[in-house]
């Protein structure tokens, strides 16, 4: 059955009605949405003529959801965090703000509070056995202008894919650590090469898109905070080249112009140099910081982030 059973005119009534629209007390802005997420819903049940078994599958998988504190994982998922990064790309480009890095999602497994230093970190606490990965380079401002005192916060999986905090076998903060810029707003990190994401076996995100017939797999990838007084704060990553899923990334976080070239060193004199007995990798990357600006929304974005114990 595909016909609508019920008028347009009766869910707008019935929405405003749970909506709380008729009345004065409330938040506004919340019965706004509330109104109109409703409507959208009740519109979509009718139309689509969802049963109600259909509709408290639905009922029970967010529940589940809930439970195992998944919602972080399902929005870029489904498209909706990186359909926000497109939202802010376009109100910039309306506030004539251009130029600065390409932004890509946050994802859902970020830890404030790493261990902060000058210039320069190691990342990794020497248990993982993975390819060692020097990234390097500048902070700068549209103008070309070095950042001093940029702080740089960065975080990534290990060879298994896995993040600290999220994965009780690794110590805390491993592979997470925020780096102050120097007087030529330079950043250096060691760390070692990040293999790709998956979602979590059996979880609730991947039971969803494995119903759409889609896999929950990322490249390898590295985020980034860029954070300085007086610029637009930058939320990225960069993935790295030559992995399998580069252009099919399930979180929709892929950016052409967030993919730098990969150096395999494995000249000896060059390891020697490093201090390495073993070929490593090099990358570098400069990030390009707008300045701030009252024409657009902030970039700064209030979320719920853990901290290490
Ligand atoms: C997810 C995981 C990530 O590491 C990431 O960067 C983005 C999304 C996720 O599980 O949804
Ligand atoms: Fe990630």
């Amino acid at each position: 059955m595909s016909d609508s059973l019920i008028g347009k005119d009766v869910i707008a009534a019935l929405a405003a009605s749970a909506a709380g629209l008729h009345g004065a007390d409330g938040n506004p802005r919340v019965k706004q949405v509330v109104n109109r997420l409703l409507v959208d819903l009740m519109v979509a049940i009718d139309e689509l003529d969802i049963s109600m078994d259909e509709f408290w599958t639905g009922i029970a998988y967010l529940t589940q959801a809930g439970k195992q504190n998944e919602f972080g994982l399902i929005v870029p998922g489904v498209v909706l965090e990186h359909f926000l990064d497109l939202r802010l790309d376009e109100a910039e480009r309306r506030a004539g703000i251009t130029g600065g890095t390409a932004r890509t999602i946050e994802g859902p497994l970020y830890i404030a509070g790493a261990p902060l230093s000058k210039g320069e970190a190691r990342l990794d606490d020497g248990t993982d056995d993975g390819q060692v990965l020097f990234m390097e380079g500048q902070v700068r401002d549209i103008l070309g202008k070095p950042i001093s005192g940029a702080i740089v916060d960065v975080w990534h999986a290990n060879t298994m894919g896995n993040y600290s905090h999220f994965d009780p076998t690794q110590a805390a903060y491993n592979l997470r650590r925020r780096i102050e810029t120097d007087e030529e707003g330079r950043y250096r990190f060691r760390s070692i090469m990040p293999s790709g994401y998956a979602c979590p076996r059996g979880s609730q995100t991947e039971k969803l898109l494995k119903a759409v017939g889609r896999h929950g797999n990322r490249p390898a990838h590295v985020h980034f905070f860029i954070t300085s007084p007086g610029h637009r704060k930058l939320t990225t990553q960069i993935n790295i080249d030559g992995d399998k899923y580069l252009y099919d990334d399930f979180a929709f976080g892929t950016r052409s112009e967030l993919i730098p070239v990969v150096e395999h060193v494995s000249d000896a004199r060059k390891i020697d140099q490093a201090g390495l007995n073993k070929p490593f990798a090099r990358i570098r990357f400069d990030f390009t910081l707008a300045k701030s600006a009252i024409a657009a929304p902030t970039t700064i974005v209030n979320r719920e982030h853990a901290e290490a114990a």
